[in-house]
């Protein structure tokens, strides 16, 4: 994994620093997302994580750029990763999304990029991002994304992007794009918190100067109900966890984020509330024991939040492996 400055970026294979607490902006769209991102601006956020698929690049856009005007902060001070979606990994609509995400962003170039997921639908014309065909089935494609990542490649080769990544890829999946790339992997944005820990996954990325970025590191209490199944324990209410804030007078929430970045990782907290907000960035200073290390290692259940089962069937959705 990239070298560890004070924990508070990630150096990346290409000399660029990943702020190692980012503001997940999944679910926070219109009004809400302005409010929010403009507040985490005023705290010291410079890490934005967005999608395509998120619907608010748009608002999150205004709200930087009005910043930027207003000279409270400059453009290189910030760091903005957004995601190309499922339907759009044709190489031609990999440039049309690329554009599209830095239009609506209203930048001149992104920091990174990522493959939201590696598995593909068919485009239809209204961009559904979820695409069904007349029986309601979602249209599932066999794609090589050798041939997306090639685009990706030429964006950050005419300057729009500055790194490329993947998320939610198993190992035989990042080990196919690294089998045809010209330029590396930065970073894998995977699910990853103390039920769910990705060992394999981690050990794989470190050796090969993959920066990571841990999704839903709180356990994501605020998922969509379609992503909600029965006998999933809450982590924000783990006694373990518990404890070990109480003893470090920190909340809960700073723990889990704390120890991620303590172990290298990069975090997206998401959260609508100010205080939460402060809260969540004030975890650089959580110096946890070796012993607190060990209970916190064996909270590990290979509890995954976000399922995906809706891609059930599709080639590249592969349940049985780490993702
Ligand atoms: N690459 C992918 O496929 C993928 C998938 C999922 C997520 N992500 C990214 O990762 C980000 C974070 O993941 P997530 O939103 O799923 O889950 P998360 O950050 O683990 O959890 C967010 C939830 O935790 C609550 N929360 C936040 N801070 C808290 C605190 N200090 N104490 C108690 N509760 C707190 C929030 O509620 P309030 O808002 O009410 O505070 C919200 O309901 C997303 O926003 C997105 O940017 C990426």
């Amino acid at each position: 994994m990239g070298v560890h400055i004070c924990n508070r970026f990630l150096k990346l294979h290409n000399g660029y620093l990943l702020p190692s607490v980012g503001l997940g902006t999944y679910q926070l769209l219109g009004e809400s997302v302005c409010e929010v991102v403009d507040k985490a601006i005023s705290l010291g956020y410079r890490h934005i994580d967005t999608a395509h698929s998120y619907n608010n690049e748009s608002e999150i856009g205004d709200v930087l750029k009005s910043r930027i005007e207003s000279g409270s902060i400059t453009r290189t001070d910030l760091f903005l990763t957004t995601k190309v979606p499922d339907i759009l990994h044709e190489p031609s609509d990999v440039l049309e999304g690329v554009e599209e995400s830095r239009a609506k962003l209203k930048t001149k170039y992104l920091d990174l990029v990522l493959i939201h997921h590696p598995w593909t639908m068919r485009k239809n014309g209204q961009r559904d991002l979820k695409p069904m065909d007349s029986k309601g089935e979602l249209q599932f494609v066999k794609f090589n994304l050798q041939k997306t990542w090639r685009s990706l490649e030429n964006c950050v080769k005419d300057g729009t992007v500055r790194s490329i990544g993947l998320s939610n890829f198993t190992i035989g999946q990042i080990q196919n794009i690294l089998d045809g790339c010209t330029i590396m992997p930065a970073n894998l944005q995977l699910e990853c918190h103390a039920y769910l820990q990705q060992k394999s996954l981690h050990e794989f990325c470190k050796a090969r100067d993959i920066t990571l970025t841990a999704y839903s590191p709180l356990g994501a209490p605020g998922r969509p109900e379609h992503h909600r199944f029965t006998d999933q324990p809450v982590l924000l209410d783990d006694p373990i966890v518990d404890s070990i804030s109480q003893a470090h007078r920190k909340t809960k929430a700073q723990i889990l984020l704390g120890w991620l970045v303590q172990k290298g990782f990069c975090v997206v907290p998401k959260t609508k509330s100010e205080k939460r907000l402060t809260e969540n960035l004030e975890i650089f200073n959580t110096n946890l024991s070796n012993s607190e290390l060990v209970k916190l290692q064996a909270l590990d259940r290979g509890i995954r939040y976000f399922k995906f089962k809706y891609m059930t069937g599709h080639p590249e959705f592969k349940p049985a492996e780490d993702f």
